[in-house]
């Protein structure tokens, strides 16, 4: 997979000796040019150094302060992501984030600007707007007329950029709901859906739920959605400095033992930079979502996985990343957020097992992932893990584990 910008440097992520570096906000704003690249495969060596790196990871820390409007649900005890999601993007330091994330701004703009005459006099509809950056491209790309819609009171400052950029002829800013609006005008077809909708573990806030809901209700027949199509993958990492540092430190706090701490710890996924050289296994992908057909059940998966570790090590959890793609244009492009790809927002996210196992070249682990959105909040996700391993070492029969990302 070629990358676009090959020449520049990628982010040196290993000077750490963990398998995930620390998750600093330096990291966080230290986004490098584009990864874009020309085609997504699936990656399955983890020694492919060119594959491209990508977008954001929505419901940050800085996500969970504040109140505002369109609230999911107010009056849930069990206050989450849930309550918190559309004030969390009001706050201008996650717009920040995202657009200094370029592997991800930069693969939007390189496939609208670079396919103009898809937009040329077309209608087109941007699914959570947030600044107005994807249906600014659009209207420089020539689009007709840009329909933004976002339920967060970013939109209010999208006004005003729209407006400063020349460009509030061509963009209607909605603020709402999309599951509650209707287009002005009695608009009932648009010609091209843009949205920047991807979570940690591609699918956390469900937000593709929004842009499956605005498909099917206004995009004409064969009509265009960028980016069309995400594969998720699962790899094996070797990280045992993290893994005493987050989990085994709960063993022994100034004497005392706080492990059912640790219990609670552990079913937490971790989103964080993995250091590709921690890596031991081969990659594998465990979904694949073309977004201009999959309905919401595609969202909640269990999928069956393979991994062959690649030396001989330990495997202290299991990595997930995602790419995505845009590939109804001349020539497909689309961005990864592997730990051999370029820093993104996303970083990767880690399921820690238990107890690591010792693995040798060749010998592999299999199970099964699953993933749906959990029961009280749906923008949180159950993934459950099934493990096994019968190895030199390590042997171990459908060890189940279950993990809530919220
Ligand atoms: C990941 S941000 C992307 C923002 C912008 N498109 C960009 O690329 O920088 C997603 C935006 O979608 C909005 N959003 C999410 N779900 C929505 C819904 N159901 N209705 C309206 N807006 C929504 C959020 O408020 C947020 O501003």
């Amino acid at each position: 997979m070629a990358s676009a910008e090959e020449e520049e440097e990628e982010e040196d992520n290993s000077s750490s000796k963990m398998g995930t570096t620390t998750n600093s906000s330096s990291s966080k704003n230290n986004t490098q040019a584009s990864g874009a690249t020309l085609l997504v495969e699936p990656a399955t060596d983890n020694k492919d150094t060119t594959a491209p790196g990508t977008s954001a990871g929505k419901v940050s820390e800085t996500a969970k302060l504040g109140k505002g409007t369109c609230k999911d649900n107010d009056d849930d005890p069990d206050r989450t992501s849930k309550d918190y999601y559309f004030d969390s993007y009001a706050h201008h330091a996650i717009h920040e984030e995202m657009l200094k994330d370029e592997v991800r701004t930069r693969t939007y703009e390189m496939a609208i600007m670079q396919n103009k005459h898809l937009f040329q006099e077309k209608i087109v509809l941007d699914v959570g707007c947030g600044t107005g950056i994807l249906s600014m491209f659009a209207a420089q790309a020539g689009a007709k007329q840009v329909y933004a819609i976002d339920c967060s009171t970013i939109i209010e400052q999208a006004r005003e950029i729209v407006k400063i950029n020349g460009l509030a002829e061509k963009i209607t800013l909605i603020q709402g709901k999309v599951e509650e609006i209707e287009l002005p005008d009695g608009l009932t077809h648009v010609d091209i859906i843009i949205s920047e909708w991807m979570g940690y573990f591609l699918l956390y806030e469900s937000m593709l739920n929004t842009v499956l809901y605005a498909r099917d209700k206004w995009l004409v027949p064969n009509g265009i959605i960028f980016p069309d199509k995400a594969v998720m993958y699962l790899t094996g990492v070797e990280d045992g400095n993290v893994k005493r540092d987050r989990f085994d430190f709960w063993d022994d706090v100034y004497g005392f033992d706080m492990t059912p701490i640790k219990q609670i710890a552990i079913s937490e996924p971790v989103v964080d930079v993995v250091d590709a050289k921690s890596l031991v296994t081969d990659s594998v992908p465990i979904l694949h979502l073309d977004i201009l057909t999959c309905t919401e059940a595609d969202l909640e998966f269990a999928s069956n996985f393979k991994l062959t570790a690649q030396k001989n090590d330990y495997v202290h959890g299991l990595v997930a990343y995602f790419e995505c793609a845009f590939t109804q244009i001349h020539k497909p492009i689309g961005f990864s957020t592997a730990p051999f790809a370029r820093y993104t927002h996303w970083k990767q996210t880690i399921l820690y097992l238990e107890e690591p196992l010792t693995i040798f070249a060749g010998e592999t682990v299999f199970g099964e992932i699953s993933c749906k959105p959990n029961k009280q909040n749906n923008r949180d996700l159950d993934i459950g893990l099934t493990i096994n391993c019968k190895g030199r070492y390590s042997e171990v029969k459908d060890k189940k584990a279950r993990f809530r990302l919220r």
